[in-house]
């Protein structure tokens, strides 16, 4: 799967690039300074509680190159209790950080990679919300939409060059035990849906934010695997793999 690293490398991270499913979002208009915060919100009702699956949405910062990843992973629920690991990173050389869910590197590179696993309700839609505390330093938040309540998944501080969030990056849904560079076989993807609504910023002059498309990944397991991608109210329902 180096082949399809190697080509994409300039528009994703490694990870990423190995998504069997990509979207795309955007904003009709930010304001010049870029976004002080973004949410991204998921609803994972459908998903298996099993490790494998990340649903994630990558932003970019005005004047530095990496992006940076918010998203979910399901898991196996403990003592009967449903469980999901949210996820907050930055691939940006020199993103620092003394949070206790976070450690240094992303995917093997550079960066911070932070994580945490929390007693969610799979029926209740989150807001990975992604938001500026001051100077260049930005916390990463799972907020439960039907209690409110909200779990720090990490903070992290990029370059003091950086600005900003810009107004489109990826999406990506993405079965990691693939990572691993050995060949693997399509027809036994499990199967999972995530509902990815469109980005939203309370950021003065943000607006129009959209998921813009939805596909599977070319090359990867592309008409190989069960997929689809449903319009709902606010964003797009995206089922893919086996049953
Ligand atoms: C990250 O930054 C450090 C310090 O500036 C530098 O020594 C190192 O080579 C950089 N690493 C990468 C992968 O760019
Ligand atoms: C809120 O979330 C935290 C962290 O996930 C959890 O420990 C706590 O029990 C939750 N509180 C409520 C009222 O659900
Ligand atoms: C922002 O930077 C200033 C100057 O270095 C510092 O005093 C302040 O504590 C920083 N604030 C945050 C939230 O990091
Ligand atoms: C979740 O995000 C939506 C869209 O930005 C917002 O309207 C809603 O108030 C947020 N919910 C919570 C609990 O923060
Ligand atoms: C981004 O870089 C430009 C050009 O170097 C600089 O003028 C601008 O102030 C930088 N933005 C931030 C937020 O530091
Ligand atoms: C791929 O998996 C399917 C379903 O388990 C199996 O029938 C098929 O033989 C596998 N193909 C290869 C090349 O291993
Ligand atoms: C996926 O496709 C297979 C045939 O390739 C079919 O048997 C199955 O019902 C489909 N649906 C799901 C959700 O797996």
């Amino acid at each position: 799967m180096k082949l399809f690293a190697s080509t994409l490398l300039a528009s994703c991270v490694p990870s990423a690039c190995l998504a069997v499913v990509h979207s795309t979002w955007a904003f009709d208009k930010i304001p010049p300074a870029g976004l002080r915060d973004i949410t991204f919100a998921f609803n994972v009702a459908n998903a298996p509680h099993r490790v494998g699956f990340y649903f994630a949405q990558q932003f970019n910062f005005q004047n530095i190159s990496k992006v940076g990843y918010t998203g979910l992973q399901p898991q196996v629920d403990v003592n009967g209790n449903s469980v999901i690991r949210g996820v907050f990173s930055s691939f940006q050389n020199g993103t620092t950080t003394n949070h206790p869910n976070c450690r240094p590197g992303a995917d093997g590179g550079p960066g911070v990679s932070c994580g945490f696993i929390f007693p969610a309700n799979y029926n209740h839609k989150f807001n990975m919300t992604v938001q500026n505390i001051g100077n260049t330093t930005w916390r990463g938040t799972a907020v439960d939409t039907v209690t409110n309540n909200a779990t720090e998944i990490g903070v992290w501080t990029l370059p003091p060059t950086s600005g900003g969030i810009l107004d489109s990056q990826l999406g990506f849904v993405e079965y990691f035990p693939w990572n691993n560079g050995k060949p693997h076989n399509c027809s036994t993807l499990p199967f999972t849906e995530v509902t990815m609504f469109n980005p939203t910023s309370k950021t003065t002059g943000a607006s129009g934010g959209k998921i813009t498309s939805v596909y599977e990944q070319p090359n990867l397991c592309e008409h190989l695997v069960n997929f689809s991608d449903t319009l709902v109210p606010g964003g797009h329902d995206i089922k893919v793999g086996f049953l």
